[in-house]
């Protein structure tokens, strides 16, 4: 089973970000990312494309506690949220065996069995299309999506951050929250674009630092907000719709 703690902790997963950051911490500016325009997007919601449940697809990288909120939400036919598949850029981990416990079909799309990154996105959009979901959910998944990805899935894909968006992005945001100083840190839940956890914001839970914070008790107490702030606002852009114009998110 992979180590449940191992996104809790500086891991060195930088080499999966577009360009670096420049300027001052946790405010990076990145450099030569691809755009996709998100503004001015609406995506119905299931009474009007007349289904019961809307379906997602839920992309993974580690442990998967976020997704097990989600499988956790999603056995009550009320949260109205069906998870047609979950995926993963690598074997082995605890995320693939929760959906596998759950009854849900899994695949893995690995950077590595591909001859480029480009190749490897490509692949990763037409596998998540596959399960025509209405929200792609990146929960904990610690890859850059590219193009094919976006132009597929940009605007009804969100990503969550265990940070306050604009601060500190990248893989290491409780790490970075802790060494700048700063007394509130939270999560973010964003529509994903071609930058690093830089799309529009759908919603953010504040959580104190304490004195005492080590990188990992900090991360899991961002954690435990950020499980119910996930299940909250998946369930209702799936149930209710949303809207993206610039850079604000309305759920209907
Ligand atoms: C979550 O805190 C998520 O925000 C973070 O990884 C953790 C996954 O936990 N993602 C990032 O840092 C992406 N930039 P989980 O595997 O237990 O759900």
């Amino acid at each position: 089973m992979a180590d449940c703690r191992e996104w809790a902790t500086p891991g060195g997963r930088t080499g999966d970000l577009r360009g670096e950051a420049k300027g001052a911490p946790g405010m990076g500016r990145w450099t030569e990312q691809v755009r996709c325009p998100i503004s001015s997007l609406i995506v119905t919601n299931m009474a009007e494309t007349g289904s019961i449940t809307g379906s997602i697809v839920v992309l993974v990288s580690g442990c998967g506690t976020n997704l097990q909120a989600l499988i956790d939400a999603t056995a009550d036919p009320a949260y109205g949220v069906r998870i047609a598949a979950v995926g993963a850029d690598r074997d082995d981990i605890e995320g693939l065996n929760r959906a596998r416990r759950a009854g849900i079909p899994t695949f893995v799309c690995r950077v590595a069995d591909f001859t480029t990154r480009a190749d490897w996105d490509a692949a990763l959009a037409s596998q998540v299309a596959a399960y025509r979901p209405q929200l792609v959910v990146l929960a904990g998944f610690m890859k850059l999506t590219g193009e094919a990805f976006l132009r597929q899935f940009g605007g009804r894909s969100v990503n969550t951050h265990p940070a306050l968006s604009p601060s500190f992005p990248g893989v290491h945001g409780p790490k970075e929250a802790l060494d700048y100083g700063v007394k509130v840190t939270g999560c973010t839940l964003f529509v994903v674009d071609a930058g690093v956890d830089t799309g529009p914001i759908v919603a953010q839970s504040a959580v104190s630092v304490h004195a005492d914070d080590t990188v990992e008790t900090l991360h899991e107490r961002i954690k435990t907000v950020e499980r119910q702030m996930l299940v909250d606002y998946v369930g209702r852009m799936v149930r209710d719709g949303f809207s993206v114009t610039e850079r604000k998110v309305t759920i209907s």
